[in-house]
Formats: C-alpha cells, sequence, structure tokens
C-alpha cells in the first residue's frame, strides 16, 4: 500500500508549491446536460475567472460548432492574465481548428486527447494499440505547429492498462506534451487508485520531470475533490476543475473546494495557488445564474448553509469564539452578512459604488438599463438586498443580446376567471401579440409564448424560489426545455411571479437557439 504523503510529489516541506488551477467550466461544465451557455455569458465567466486568478481556461471546443470556435476566439482575445485552451480530438481537422481559435491568444494552449482504456479504444474508436500510439505522436506533433504549450490527455486513463499508460504517456511526451492530463472520465477511481496511477508515470515514464502532471476528475462516486487532491499529494501540479462543480453526469471537480482545501490544509498540504478566493462565492453565483443550476443549501464553500449555524450548542460556541465550529472565515470566499443597503432614495453614486463592491464591472449602457432596474424594483420593494441587486444584474447580462424578448404582459387570474395570458414577444426586431387561456396563470404564459413564437420543445422543470425572505421578494424562475435529445435552462428573477416565468421561458428559448447549433461533442468521430 502506498502512503499518502504530503512530502511526495514535487513538495518540500516548509515551501509551498505552486498549483496551476485549469477551469474547464466553459468546457466540460457545458457539456453538462442543460448547461447551455451564450456567447455573452461565455466570456462574462471568462473574464471572471481570468480577474480571479485561474492560471488556465478552457474556453471550448472549437470544432464542435461555430459558436465554440467564436467563443474561444473571443476568450482568447480578451482574457489578459490566464492560458487560453481550446479542446481537439486527436485528428487533424480537430487540431487545426483550434489552433485557428486561439491565433489572438497571449498564452495559447491546445489540449488533445484520445482513449486509451481497451473498453473506449474497441467499442468507441475500434482502434488498437499501435494505432492509438500512431495517432498520439501524430495529433501532438501537429498540435505544437500551433503553440508550444500543448497538453495531452489519455482519456478514461484510470481504467488503462498501467504498461499501456505508461507508453502513451511517454509517446505524447516524446512528442512535444508539456502537459499529461490523468482524466478519471468516468468517475471510478479512488484517492488511494489514483495516487498510485500519478505516482507510477511519474516513476516509470522516461523524462516524466520535463512535463506538468494534471488531474482531471469527475465525481460519479461523489470523489472528484479526494480524488484530485491525492493527485497533488503524489506529485500533479495542475488541477482541472469547474465552478460548481458543474459537469457531465456528476460532475468535476468544485474549483472552490479544491482551492479552500489547499488553503485551509496548508499544513498537511504544502501548496499555493493563484486564486482569489474572496471572488468564489461571486463566481458560484453567476455561473449557477448562467446555467440555471441552483447551488445545493449544503454544497462546501458555496452553498447558502455553508457559514450558518443552527443548533443552540453551535451556535453558542460561534458567539464565545468562532474558531469553535468554523474552519475558514464567510469573508475569506467572499460571502458578507446580508445587508440592507439600498432604497429609492439612492442614486447613481451609490449604485454604481455598490456594484463595484459586489464586483461588477458594467459598460455604461449596461449601468444605465441596470440603474433603470434597480429603481423600478426599489418602487416595488421596501428593503433592496445585495442579493437582489446580483440577481438585478445577472438577468440584465443574461438578457443582453436575445433574439426573442417579453416586451409586455398581462394576466388574469382567480377564481371564476378561465385563467388568460397577453403577451407581446419582439422575435428578432419583429413584434407578434397573442392572447392564450390555460389551466392557470403560468400553463397561460408559457401557451401566449409557444403561439408568438411557435416552437416544439417540451417543459422539463419549472421551479421557484425567492432570492430574499419577505413576501415582497423578488421570485427567481429556472425553467428548463428540451428539444431533440438537448436540454437548456433558463433563468429570471422579478418581484412579480408571472413576469418572472415568462422571462425565464425566454431566457430558455434564446439558449436553445444557441445550442442548435452545437452538435454533442460525443457524437464526434475521431478521424483525421
Ligand atoms: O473526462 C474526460 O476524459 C475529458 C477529456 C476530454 C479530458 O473531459
Ligand atoms: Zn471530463
Amino acid at each position: 500500500m502506498t502512503r499518502i504523503d504530503a512530502n511526495s510529489g514535487n513538495a518540500t516541506s516548509g515551501s509551498l508549491q505552486p498549483i496551476q488551477i485549469f477551469d474547464t467550466t466553459l468546457r466540460d461544465g457545458e457539456q453538462s446536460p442543460g448547461a447551455a451557455m451564450t456567447h455573452e455569458e461565455k466570456l462574462q465567466i471568462a473574464e471572471l475567472l481570468d480577474e480571479m486568478g485561474v492560471d488556465i481556461i478552457e474556453a471550448g471546443f472549437p470544432i464542435s460548432s461555430a459558436g465554440d470556435f467564436k467563443a474561444v476566439s473571443e476568450i482568447a482575445r480578451v482574457v489578459k492574465r490566464a492560458s487560453v485552451c481550446g479542446l481537439a480530438r486527436a485528428g487533424f481537422k480537430d487540431i487545426d481548428r483550434a489552433g485557428e481559435a486561439l491565433k489572438g491568444a497571449r498564452r495559447p494552449r491546445i489540449h488533445t486527447f484520445i482513449s486509451t482504456s481497451p473498453v473506449h479504444m474497441k467499442h468507441k474508436l475500434n482502434m488498437g494499440e499501435n494505432a492509438v500510439l500512431e495517432a498520439i505522436g501524430a495529433s501532438v506533433t501537429r498540435a505544437r505547429n500551433f503553440t508550444s504549450d500543448v497538453e495531452w490527455s489519455a482519456e478514461d486513463a484510470t481504467r488503462t492498462v498501467p504498461d499501456f499508460l505508461c507508453k502513451c504517456v511517454e509517446v505524447a511526451i516524446h512528442s512535444g506534451a508539456t502537459v499529461i492530463n490523468v482524466p478519471d472520465t468516468v468517475g471510478y477511481s479512488t484517492p488511494q487508485e489514483y495516487f498510485q496511477i500519478i505516482t507510477m508515470l511519474r516513476e516509470r515514464v522516461p523524462n516524466a520531470d520535463k512535463v506538468i502532471f494534471s488531474t482531471h476528475v469527475h465525481n460519479d462516486l461523489g470523489l472528484a475533490v479526494a480524488n484530485s487532491l491525492a493527485g497533488v499529494l503524489a506529485g500533479a501540479r495542475q488541477v482541472e476543475c469547474t465552478i460548481n462543480g458543474i459537469g457531465e453526469r456528476a460532475g468535476n471537480a468544485a474549483l472552490e473546494e479544491i482551492v479552500m482545501a489547499l488553503k485551509v490544509r496548508k499544513d498537511i498540504m504544502p501548496f499555493s495557488t493563484n486564486i482569489n478566493t474572496t471572488m468564489l462565492s461571486r463566481a458560484s453565483k453567476l455561473v449557477s445564474n448562467v446555467t440555471g443550476f441552483p447551488v445545493q443549501y449544503n454544497k462546501a464553500i458555496v452553498g447558502k448553509n455553508a457559514f450558518s449555524h443552527e443548533s443552540g450548542i453551535h451556535q453558542d460556541g460561534m458567539l464565545k469564539n468562532v474558531e469553535t465550529y468554523e474552519i475558514m472565515r464567510p469573508e475569506d470566499v467572499g460571502v458578507h452578512a446580508t445587508s440592507l443597503m439600498l432604497g429609492k432614495l439612492s442614486g447613481r453614486h451609490a449604485f454604481r459604488d455598490k456594484l463595484q463592491a459586489l464586483g461588477y464591472v458594467m459598460e455604461e449602457a449596461a449601468f444605465e438599463d441596470a440603474f433603470k432596474r434597480f429603481k423600478d424594483l426599489a418602487d416595488k420593494k421596501k428593503h433592496v438586498f445585495d442579493e437582489d441587486i446580483m440577481a438585478l444584474v445577472d438577468d440584465e447580462i443574461m438578457r443582453g443580446k436575445d433574439t426573442i424578448a417579453v416586451k409586455s404582459i398581462r394576466v388574469e387570474s382567480g377564481t371564476g376567471i378561465k385563467p388568460n395570458a397577453s403577451m407581446t414577444l419582439v422575435v428578432s426586431g419583429e413584434e407578434s401579440s397573442v392572447k392564450c387561456e390555460g389551466d392557470g396563470p403560468v400553463d397561460a404564459i408559457f401557451n401566449a409564448i409557444r403561439q408568438a413564437y411557435p416552437h416544439t420543445a417540451t417543459l422539463q422543470l419549472f421551479q421557484i424560489s425567492a432570492v430574499t425572505e419577505g413576501t415582497d421578494a423578488q421570485a427567481q424562475v429556472s425553467v428548463r426545455l428540451e428539444e431533440n435529445g438537448r436540454t437548456v435552462t433558463g433563468k429570471a428573477s422579478d418581484t412579480d411571479t408571472m413576469a418572472a416565468a415568462a422571462y425565464a421561458y425566454v431566457n430558455a428559448l434564446n439558449k436553445l437557439l444557441v445550442k442548435r447549433e452545437k452538435q454533442a461533442p460525443e457524437a464526434l468521430t475521431v478521424a483525421r
């Protein structure tokens, strides 16, 4: 049995070894069913990740769609500090497309991969070991024509025969890979086993000391963060992760959990990251808003209850000394006590200061729109909390450049009335006004949208929650739609629950338009 030891790998006691944080929220995260993001949303997330100190941003899979190509190109241009990475299978067309998308990046990285496990090689690729080794050599060499920073991944590495995995990594390094990623693609591994795989590669593969080893772990058994940390302890110096742990199936390792585990337990894990942890909470909220995936209340670090203490014993201990039950301070991850700050008399200056304090930077036109919405909200709602302002601004950003917009809505319901909704939608600049009945007011609204903008998507989920406490709280509505196997989640908030429902449905439709042009990455083949 190998003992997991903080001093293995390159770590030397007393000094903190840097760990590179590779964020794949925009690529693996976006592969989650229902997590489609618009172009503007991707840019907004990328800018926030860059500002937060992420070292490498995987911005997309350029060959998978024109939208992904555009997102990678634009993110490559706007990101100031981080390396920007594009994913490519082993085929030359994929790699050339990734190289093309990354042209404007200050620090471009191509991430190319091929499956190496027996089950994937046989059933997915229909390739033997020699053909896979050849493809690794050719793909990494091809990628090196575009950039000196080439990452190679062995898809399904943790179910790969160890000798063959060593051979694959040897060929990748020999061909010029600078980062070797070891994905636990199906979330099957355990901390000890993952530790051993990384250790084996570092010990057995020639020139392993010339490259950076990277972890990439899925969370099917709930072990993604534990496995990633085991990889770090075994000598990996890059961790691939996503905000809120979103990703295929049960998701990827959660960035915020890895970063905070390394920060809080420096005593046994002597590593550092470049992440400004006070931005974690905001990053989590943004990704949750954009994807429409709520963060579970008890989620570590960013869950609503992560820092609340309900039981009397805990509260008593906390009042005597916070260290009795708190291993990190809420402020360290950007959580501040809910504050009642702005009201209907607050002006532009106070609103701008508030946005700055909450970490938003907006262009003048967007600021004016947000300010107008804030004034409308303050007219309707006595207390305007930080959460209200964040919901309002995130909505504003999401609605920015939509193809379909709600111009007006009027709903009637109550006893003795057949619920009905009158609505005007603007679709690509053209107005369409309709009136529809329904089983209830929400059904009437959704029928009206279907009539004004005919589509075949079906409703999978409709969920309402309150942004803050009180009967005048804004309602936050999530709507999930499905069309031909593609799912998207729209989100919106408003003090009027029915208006929020209409906005959320239309937000989902706009996302569906984005997703329609995108082919599922899994459906692509490996052909050159
Ligand atoms: O999980 C996985 O294997 C991946 C690869 C493309 C790196 O996401
Ligand atoms: Zn993955």
